[in-house]
């Protein structure tokens, strides 16, 4: 089976997770303006069609990521200091965490926190391989809820959450602070975190990252749809839906819209949802900072960047968060 082909619920998925996903939809769509969490995106498809997304020209973040971590691992690695343990919010393809787990200095455990069971377990698998004296303690759940962290066999001096990716843009102002401040408790007094974040930057760029000529991100927004009618049955046609990225400057941040391009009625779980012509529903965010934005938002979490790294291009930045000290 190749990643891109057609993947039903399978009896090992939890069964929570469809319910509180039919829920969810189903809430979002009785809701106007609709909008629908980001996180759906991910399923097997989703997480494959964004793989490719990162692979794309226009799509910059990841290699400025990249970059980044591959001309400063060590300097990073260095500030974070010997015996960490590392706990990840989410579990990409790992490349950005190998780099990091490479140069730290007797890292103790590596703890992603991952709610997708499968994408959990391979990260797993292939860091295992590579790092035999790290201990890997996964945790599935989702890391937007506070989570009680394992306990390695050997103590650590210090607790790092690794937030790479810009996935922290995906959340709006109240929601991002709160996961800082989340971020802050988990990590204690003497933890730190590193955050990878986006950087402002002109229309033109931010946009064509959004909308890459070869579609794949259209493919990838549109994945959401076809996920709900393979796994909650519904009949969204997916020919009568077009993906729309735009940058608001005004709130500092990319809106990702599904919209309706006709008239049309949907069925889903037993329930009847009308669409007007040209009616958008929201389905992501992808906030981008100035370096200061960033430094007020963590400072209202009570963090603190200490040290920051950016590719040659300036357009994306590595934040080292430490707890700031009581005023
Ligand atoms: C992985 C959530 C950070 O917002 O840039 C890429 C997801 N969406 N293209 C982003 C995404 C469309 C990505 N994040």
């Amino acid at each position: 089976m190749n990643a891109l082909t057609h993947r039903s619920p399978r009896p090992g998925d939890h069964p929570d997770a469809l319910a509180g996903m039919r829920a969810d939809v189903l809430h979002a769509l009785a809701t106007k303006p609709r909008r629908l969490p980001s996180k759906y995106f991910y399923d097997a498809r989703g997480s494959a069609l964004f793989e490719r997304i990162c692979g794309q020209p226009e799509y910059y973040l990841t290699r400025a990521e990249l970059e980044i971590m591959r001309g400063h691992a060590g300097a990073i690695a260095q500030a974070l200091g010997p015996d960490v343990l590392l706990v990840e919010y989410g579990s990409g393809s790992g490349m950005k965490t190998r780099l990091l787990l490479r140069h730290l200095h007797a890292p103790v455990a590596y703890v992603p926190v991952e709610i997708a069971h499968e994408a959990l377990l391979d990260s797993i698998v292939a860091l295992a391989k590579e790092f035999p004296h790290v201990e890997m303690l996964p945790v599935c759940a989702d890391f937007t809820r506070p989570v009680a962290l394992p306990r390695p066999r050997r103590a650590p001096r210090r607790t790092v959450v690794y937030f790479p990716g810009s996935t922290l843009g995906n959340f709006d102002a109240p929601e991002a602070l709160r996961l800082l401040k989340q971020m802050r408790a988990e990590m204690g007094r003497d933890g730190a975190a590193l955050v990878g974040i986006d950087l402002k930057k002109d229309r033109g760029t931010l946009e064509a990252a959004y909308n890459d000529a070869a579609g794949v991100t259209a493919e990838f927004t549109l994945n959401m749809l076809a996920r709900f009618n393979r796994e909650l049955g519904a009949d969204f046609d997916l020919s009568a839906f077009r993906h729309r990225a735009r940058w608001n400057a005004l709130a500092g941040r990319i809106e990702t819209h599904l919209v309706s391009t006709r008239a049309q009625a949907v069925c889903v779980a037993g329930h009847t949802f009308r669409f007007e012509a040209d009616e958008a529903m929201l389905v992501e965010y992808s906030c981008k900072y100035s370096p200061g934005e960033f430094a007020l938002l963590a400072a209202r979490a009570g963090l603190q960047a200490t040290r920051a790294w950016q590719d040659a291009g300036n357009r994306f930045s590595v934040q080292l968060l430490e707890a700031a000290p009581r005023s």
